[in-house]
């Protein structure tokens, strides 16, 4: 496919909005980091924007291009500081303004132009910013206007230039979406090719050519991101493709045989499913850190995954679920060799691969579900929550042992069972028990009790990086409670967990 647009990165905190407000247009978006491209490069794409960034243009160090940029006869939109390095790249003002910062939604009156064909001369535009466009460069036109910012928009319509003080990208200016089309379809004349059945055809061809007489082994945890690329490199290269499962013991009820039943059984893929409870259980024996408990399921993975990769002879690639936001957060940008897996806490290198395979790399979380249901994975898989890499284990507060783990199991699949049979699932993003190191007294029959408190946990989130904690109905509430307390021996007060993320996080540990 051609490339289509490149989101040249100069620090903002919208890079990643921006790319997934243009693949919703169907059209391809990629983000580089605004020193790791070179003009050539750019060249080769039918459209660029310039993302906001938190520096002034004159501060020293500022994140600043090539000028030459603005002549590769490439359409650019600049977002923000994008806009500001436009204006200042091809000789305009650029100065920081003395009433302090424009913050908020803000009305903007708007000129004619390809870039707002189509809008109302006026509507409200989301703005952030302190500096501002005082005088545009040689060649562009003032096309937008705020009470705060004599060229809120300016453009340079024979070069195809454009610069927008606002953020397009937020759903608080009212017209944004309309401005991004403009842009990807009148301005750069993309097609909206962007699909994901169109994906699944060119990497199934692209990895059955890449991969063509090589052994190729996956570490499948049964997340969404490995079961996908299980599922497209299996469509590429079958019986060449060897899933290795490490069941730790530590999975929620059901859990490893889904896994198992799912990808050897419907999907008939080569699957190694390694049942190493025993060996993780002697490992945390007596281990009650959070810290050491994750450091050592890591390091214990690595050994069983070696010992597997080991006994099936020389394999000549390891595939990886990385998928695009790992890559940017990695801030290793493309190319980079190795990630370290967040499921099992970095996967061998002394393995001797000759080289990683992430067909995923390029794709939002979004996507992906959507590759995985265009391969015909079960909604099952494709819809799961995040489960942590360490599993249940950093869901019991203290030591883990095989008691405790059942204990949780149980309660955690009653949560689970009870927030689905109600039709609550829409009001949670992630929901699930945790055994606390409490016990308490409690009165079963004319009995008085000792048992273990449950908390249950369920959190409401964009992106899990902050959340909230989810209003469930107390009807909801009371049956897990009841169902807990009479179904789980041992366990004799639950509790619901009002924390939000910060200054909580989602999980316990
Ligand atoms: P926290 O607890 O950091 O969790 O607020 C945010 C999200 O990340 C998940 N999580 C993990 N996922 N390996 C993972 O793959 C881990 O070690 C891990 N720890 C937390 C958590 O379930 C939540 O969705």
């Amino acid at each position: 496919m051609d490339k289509q647009i490149l989101v040249l990165d100069f620090g903002g905190q919208y890079d990643q909005l921006i790319a997934r407000r243009v693949r919703a247009e169907q059209v391809c978006a990629e983000i580089k980091n605004y020193n790791s491209i070179g003009l050539d490069e750019i060249a080769a794409y039918q459209g660029v924007i310039f993302t906001g960034g938190p520096n002034s243009v004159y501060a020293p160090g500022a994140p600043r291009f090539d000028p030459r940029i603005l002549e590769l006869g490439v359409p650019i939109l600049g977002i923000c500081y994008g806009a500001q390095l436009m204006a200042y790249l091809g000789g305009g003002r650029v100065e920081t303004a003395k009433n302090g910062s424009e913050f908020g939604k803000t009305a903007v009156n708007f000129e004619q132009s390809p870039l707002f064909y189509g809008i109302p001369a006026e509507s409200e535009c989301w703005m952030s910013h302190t500096d501002y466009i005082s005088a545009p460069p040689a060649g562009f036109c003032v096309i937008a206007r705020s009470a705060s910012c004599p060229c809120a928009a300016m453009g340079d319509d024979e070069r195809k230039l454009y610069g927008v003080q606002f953020h397009p990208e937020v759903t608080h200016t009212a017209y944004g979406r309309h401005i991004l089309r403009n842009f990807l379809f009148e301005i750069c004349g993309c097609e909206p090719v962007w699909r994901m059945d169109s994906f699944v055809r060119t990497a199934v061809d692209y990895w059955r050519a890449e991969l063509e007489g090589k052994r190729v082994l996956l570490a499948l945890s049964g997340g969404v991101d490995s079961a996908v690329t299980a599922a497209l490199l299996h469509r590429a290269i079958g019986e060449k493709l060897t899933c290795v499962f490490v069941d730790h013991g530590l999975l929620r009820k059901g859990e490893g045989d889904l896994v198992e039943r799912t990808f050897r059984e419907e999907m008939g893929m080569n699957l190694i499913r390694v049942n190493a409870e025993g060996r993780f259980m002697h490992r945390l024996f007596g281990v009650r850190d959070p810290e050491h408990k994750r450091r050592a399921i890591g390091e214990e993975f690595i050994r069983v995954f070696e010992a597997e990769a080991a006994k099936l002879g020389p394999v000549q690639v390891l595939a990886q679920g990385t998928i695009y936001p790992d890559v940017i957060e990695s801030g290793k940008g493309p190319g980079a060799v190795i990630k370290s897996h967040h499921n099992v806490g970095g996967l061998p290198e002394s393995i001797g691969f000759e080289r990683i395979a992430e067909p995923l790399r390029d794709l939002f979380k979004d996507e992906v579900r959507r590759v995985g249901l265009e391969l015909g994975l079960p909604e099952e898989i494709v819809f799961r929550q995040p489960f942590p890499g360490p599993g249940l284990a950093v869901r019991i507060i203290g030591e883990v042992t095989r008691e405790r783990l059942r204990i949780l199991r149980e309660a955690d699949a009653i949560f689970r069972e009870t927030i689905e049979k109600a039709d609550c699932t829409d009001l949670a993003d992630q929901y699930f028990a945790v055994l606390t190191d409490l016990h308490s007294v409690g009165v079963m029959g004319d009995a008085r009790t000792y048992g273990c408190t449950v908390a249950l946990r369920a959190v409401s989130t964009d992106d899990f990086m902050t959340a909230q904690w989810s209003r469930l109905p107390y009807e909801v509430l009371e049956t897990a409670s009841s169902a807990i307390t009479n179904r789980v021996p041992g366990v004799s007060r639950v509790v619901y967990d009002i924390s939000s993320k910060p200054p909580a996080t989602v999980e316990w540990e």
